[in-house]
């Protein structure tokens, strides 16, 4: 198939060169200039673990490229998928101004016959608001999919390559049927539904999937009173078929350009019907307080007075193998301690110029290597649960640091890991040790 893929972010660029490795034809665009260059030279604008490789050997083959002449793309498209981005709006509303200006500019160069599929995340009712704007200023026939995307960050190539499920919404069974022989290769669980409810489907996974994190982390917080441990509770309540083991991993809460968003624009959506997501809502609070379980632990340390502590923090990235810092939760962690005058020494092994863009520079001594942030620490927060981490020589930690005072945020060590050390150590929802 001729593909055009719309937008080189996360979404847009995975499937682009994912598509091209099944063997199909695909051309990503961008606006940005600078974008398309690094690609065109190889590069790749994002952190993915083996996408760079992945798209030099397409690039290679003669099967995908990259440009940014939307026009000249989608003439010569089969199937044009639209993965610009959605970002919130203050009122937390998806906004669609990329999508409509997409949209607008596809139908200008769409060939008779093409199929146009929405990979982005967006609100109920997009797909055909996408299909009228390009009805607005085309006669050419075409039709609209909804085709949401499901792939994680740090794992976004296996994740499309050998997904769950793909869904695919659509007015027409023809179009929704080439759409499907494109995804056989993948996998058999292919599922045809009506536009909307693609488009709702997309924002209920990721609701339930938040629900789930929100639920186990309030779950470690009773644990912490009552004494019982959130690992095996989670473990056992994961063996339930009905609940599964994935996303029970108690934290310091989700973060990324995904859940936070995902989850508001929900609640907006919800809200336009007059319906009031209670849940939802209080999934997202719980979120938002859970992160300072970490500045909690910390006060009670150090008996409320944190000023002039020095603190190290391992990982700034909103989860592991991932570059992103979109609403990670160690801005606001580490907001909070600059705030009331904390020296922190901070360490991600990729993440960090991204974090110092959003972040500044203020009160923070960027480190090159963890054992660095942590010399001369009165504790040690660690945020990202990067496998570098797990793997410490907590012996070797303990000596560079002016205190063994370790809060792990991720429930990364074990107590076998903590033997022969001094560490007082406290996790999320697990009993602490010293
Ligand atoms: C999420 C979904 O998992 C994907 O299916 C979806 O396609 C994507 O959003 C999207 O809408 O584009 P992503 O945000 O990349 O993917 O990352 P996740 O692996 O889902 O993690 C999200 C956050 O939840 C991270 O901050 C992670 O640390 C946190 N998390 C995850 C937990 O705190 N506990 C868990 O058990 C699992």
């Amino acid at each position: 198939m001729n593909i055009a893929v719309i937008g080189t972010g996360y979404v847009g660029l995975v499937s682009g060169i994912c598509y091209a490795e099944l063997g199909n034809t695909v051309i990503c665009v961008d606006k940005d200039p600078f974008k398309i260059s690094t690609l065109q030279n190889g590069g790749i604008p994002i952190y993915e673990p083996g996408l760079e490789e992945l798209s030099a050997k397409n690039v290679a083959a003669g099967r995908l490229s990259y440009t940014s002449d939307l026009q000249a793309a989608v003439r010569e498209a089969e199937l044009v998928i639209i993965a610009v981005g959605t970002p919130p709006l203050p009122s937390g509303e998806a906004d669609l101004a990329y999508i409509d200006a997409a949209a607008l500019e596809i139908a200008e160069a769409l060939p008779a016959g093409a199929i146009v599929a929405v990979k982005s995340t967006v609100p109920v009712g997009t797909n055909e608001r996408v299909r009228d704007l390009i009805r607005s200023r085309t006669d050419a026939p075409f039709s609209s999919v909804s085709l949401p995307e499901f792939l994680r960050e740090g794992s976004a190539i296996r994740d499309t390559m050998e997904p769950d499920r793909v869904v695919i919404g659509s007015e027409s069974r023809e179009a929704a049927e080439k759409v499907a022989e494109l995804h056989r290769p993948l996998t058999d669980k292919i599922m045809i539904t009506d536009l909307r409810s693609a488009e709702l489907l997309k924002y209920a996974s990721n609701a339930f999937l938040a629900t789930k994190i929100s639920l186990i982390n309030e779950i470690a917080n009773i644990c912490e009173k009552v004494g019982a441990d959130v690992t095996q509770v989670a473990e056992g309540m994961g063996f339930d078929r009905r609940i599964g083991p994935a996303f029970l991993q108690a934290g310091i809460g989700y973060g990324g350009s995904c859940f936070p968003k995902d989850t508001r624009a929900l609640i907006q959506i919800a809200g336009h019907v007059e319906y009031d997501f209670k849940l939802l809502r209080s999934v997202v609070e719980v979120n938002r307080e859970q992160r300072f379980n970490v500045i909690r632990k910390l006060e009670t340390i150090f008996g409320g007075e944190l000023r002039g502590k020095t603190v190290a923090v391992w990982g700034l990235s909103f989860k592991p193998n991932t570059d992103d810092v979109r609403e990670s939760p160690a801005l606001e962690i580490m907001r909070h301690l600059v705030d009331v005058g904390v020296h922190v020494r901070a360490y991600d092994p990729v993440a960090t110029p991204n974090f110092r863009s959003a972040f500044g520079d203020k009160g923070v001594v960027w480190c090159e290597g963890a054992l660095e942030a942590a010399a001369g620490a009165d504790a040690l927060c660690l945020l990202t649960e990067w496998e570098e981490f797990a793997g410490a020589d907590l012996r070797q930690l303990q000596s560079v640091m002016s205190r063994p005072i370790l809060i792990d945020g991720r429930n990364v060590f074990r107590e076998e890991d903590l033997a022969g050390t001094a560490f007082i150590y406290y996790s999320i929802g697990r009993p602490s040790l010293n």
